[in-house]
């Protein structure tokens, strides 16, 4: 599906199951494989990205029974130091995936892995991890410019220590806790500010001691054994985000949305959305897979009011914040997202893209350096969008489309498939429901 067109809608309303959760199934699948134990995952998403990385297991010699599109991974896992790496990964869009697996290789027996990606992943920074790594005593090469290919020779000796990054990242956090796993003494890793814990809370279900001190989070290596229990796979907050913001601004009765995880270190979009006075609620709540769920409940209500979104807040709506550019659209007053430069180097230079786009379909927006700026015009006239290899962007696009005046053609629609390939459908079925 190389384009999209989204008409627009007077209304939208029913009940849609977002894909489980990305960064979760990332995770299930690496920490299944270095397992002790053979491990269960159900409801992993089935997309393009967790794909990669599957394959990445099954190509690290890991035995792999079931599939993503049957609900059901059966890992075989081949214990903490199992891995046998082939000579090179494709890691595809997934970047979730490219900066987990130095961590995870750097130690393991083998010959040199080379990490290479598509042409978006080609153009991220992957000095961020391989800097920290090579402290640790791993041998990790980059192209120039800092970016993949990436090449791991395994077999190092790792040695613990303590690491402040510069910027949040829960990717280069978990890729230093993994490698934590295989280093003599404590590996430590402090962010300015806290981004998403599921490794940590993977890690202790798994029977890995996770050390606190303030906002530093660590383990204490070697260790010899780790046995992920199984897991079921709560529903993926930033494939429900776009939904949500959909339902905010033109959801009537509701838009309703089951089952999704509610990690606080995930939910900034709700505060943000709080502030502006958007109408959402959250019913339902219980634990799954360690993690916070609830359903959410999105509604129309009276004219958002514009927001300041600042740097500490930045790490828990990373994802999100193209959408908060398109809710200033609609705010009374100037909507100012600051503290976000990270957007730069996520799949596309997102600060450009959102801003490009939204200016594209009638918005008054401005790129800052480390953000950008919308002034509220309680309405967007609609037009043209390209997802420029983006999967955030495809579904900022299509939801611009339901709330515009004329609607949206979004070009290069398939970026989708990285992380939520109904996602078309589904929009369609909530402005079909509303119709009826
Ligand atoms: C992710 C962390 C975030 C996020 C990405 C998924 C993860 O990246 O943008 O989509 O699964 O850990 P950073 O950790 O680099 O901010």
């Amino acid at each position: 599906m190389p384009s999209l067109r989204v008409p627009p809608s007077p209304a939208l309303a029913g009940e849609i199951r977002v894909p489980s959760d990305k960064s979760i199934t990332h995770r299930a699948l690496l920490l299944g494989a270095i397992s002790d134990r053979t491990v269960e995952v159900r409801s992993p998403l089935d997309a393009e990205d967790t794909l990669s990385t599957l394959t990445a297991v099954e190509r690290c010699g890991v035995t792999v029974a079931g599939g993503l599109e049957t609900g059901v991974v059966r890992i075989e896992g081949a214990g903490v130091r199992g891995l046998r790496p082939p000579p090179a990964i494709d890691c595809g869009n997934a970047g979730t995936l490219m900066r987990f697996l130095p961590g995870l290789l750097a130690a393991q027996v083998g010959q040199h892995c080379v990490l290479d990606g598509d042409d978006s992943l080609r153009g991220r920074p992957m000095e961020r991890v391989a800097r920290p790594l090579r402290e640790m005593g791993a041998s990790i090469f980059t192209a120039p410019g800092g970016t993949p290919p990436l090449v791991v020779d395994g077999g190092r000796e790792l040695v613990g220590m303590r690491h402040e990054l510069p910027v949040a990242s829960a990717q280069v956090k978990s890729c230093l806790l993994l490698a934590g796993l295989y280093a003599r003494g404590e590996t430590w890793v402090q962010e300015p500010a806290p981004s998403r814990d599921h490794t940590e809370r993977m890690l202790a279900s798994s029977g890995v001691e996770v050390l606190r001190e303030g906002r530093a989070v660590g383990v204490r290596g070697p260790v010899d054994s780790l046995a992920l229990p199984d897991i079921e796979v709560p529903r993926d907050f930033s494939s429900a985000a776009p939904l949500i913001v959909a339902g905010v601004l033109a959801g009537e009765p509701s838009v309703r949305l089951p089952d999704v995880n509610l990690n606080p270190l995930r939910t900034g979009l709700l505060s943000v959305l709080d502030r502006m006075g958007g109408r959402v609620t959250v019913e339902a709540r219980s634990e799954r897979a360690g993690e916070p769920v609830g359903t959410i409940v999105a509604s129309r209500g009276p004219t958002l009011h514009a927001t300041d979104v600042q740097g500490d807040e930045v790490p828990a709506l990373i994802d999100e914040l193209p959408l908060v550019g398109l809710l200033g659209a609609f705010a009374a007053g100037t909507t100012v997202v600051r503290g976000a430069a990270e957007l730069r180097v996520k799949e596309s230079d997102r600060i450009a893209a959102v801003v490009g786009m939204l200016r594209g379909l009638g918005a008054r927006a401005e790129e800052l350096d480390d953000g950008f700026t919308v002034e509220g015009a309680g309405s967007l006239r609609g037009g043209e969008a390209h997802a420029g290899g983006d999967h955030r962007l495809a579904m900022l696009g299509a939801v611009a489309g339901v709330v515009s005046g004329s609607g949206v053609l979004v070009d290069g629609f398939e970026a989708i498939n990285v992380s939520y390939p109904d996602f078309g459908a589904d929009l369609a079925r909530l402005t079909a429901a509303a119709a009826a």
